[in-house]
């Protein structure tokens, strides 16, 4: 037996926060009966609708890793008509990207239409490693980089302690290359974080999640993630 939040999340249909809102408004039958009150147990041979649909007929759960192009968008539809990271996969299931990358950020991002393994990845709690390596306009030096690492104000708060490391100064470029391990998945954060401290990103690449990197992958391919990279996921990131 389990919570009925808990198998409408595993069912893909929607995160178990949004399942409890479902159950709130009256939108979840169990047995043909409409269920309002949190945390009823229920079993496989029940018959779960949430708002008119079966979820046992809701698809199995898939999982892609995509080195993500520049110039694709991080969302699974564009209002704009742009190309999405959705449109790079073949697929007939009704996926979407975990968290975002920017329209001209490239690399590693994780597909999928399994709404527990998205609420995992992106609760700030569980507190996700992520490395980026960003080029940068200026030649950084290595008191900017520690106030990086300590934590700079962005909207507002500040950023929780990050790695750095300096790659590669360029003076004939006037650039610098940055290796930047985060914990956290703020809106634009790696760019907020360097403008910040005064510099300017030119190029930016998600080079790992966790413990899945872009190995064997070049701009534009994918591969699926199998089930014990994703049991991995959840077991190497408990807190
Ligand atoms: N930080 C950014 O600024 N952009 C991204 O795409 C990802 C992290």
């Amino acid at each position: 037996m389990e919570r009925l939040q808990k198998v409408i999340a595993l069912s893909g249909y929607c995160s178990r926060r949004k399942a409890e809102e479902l159950i709130n408004e009256g939108k979840v039958k169990v047995n043909g009966k409409i269920i309002r009150e949190q945390g009823v147990k229920v079993d496989i041979s029940d018959y779960i609708e949430v708002e008119g649909n079966d979820i046992k007929k809701i698809e199995d759960k898939v999982y892609y890793l995509l080195n993500k192009p520049r110039g694709v968008i991080a969302t699974a539809k564009d209002d704009l008509g742009r190309k999405t990271v959705v449109d790079l996969i073949k697929t007939n299931k009704r996926i979407y990207p975990i968290g975002r990358l920017d329209y001209d950020t490239t690399g590693l991002i994780i597909l999928t239409n399994d709404g527990e393994l998205t609420n995992f990845l992106t609760h700030p709690k569980n507190e996700i490693e992520k490395v980026y390596v960003a080029k940068i306009k200026g030649l950084i030096t290595k008191e900017d980089l520690s106030k990086l690492c300590r934590g700079v104000i962005i909207d507002g708060k500040k950023t929780s302690k990050a790695k750095a490391k300096i790659l590669k100064i360029d003076k004939k470029t006037n650039s610098s290359i940055i290796k930047l391990i985060i914990h956290e998945g703020r809106n634009h954060q790696v760019k907020k974080m360097f403008e910040a401290i005064g510099y300017e990103v030119l190029k930016l690449k998600r080079e790992s999640v966790s413990f899945l990197t872009l190995d064997g992958l070049k701009s534009g391919e994918y591969r699926e993630l199998s089930i014990k990279e994703v049991k991995k996921l959840y077991g190497d990131n408990k807190k």
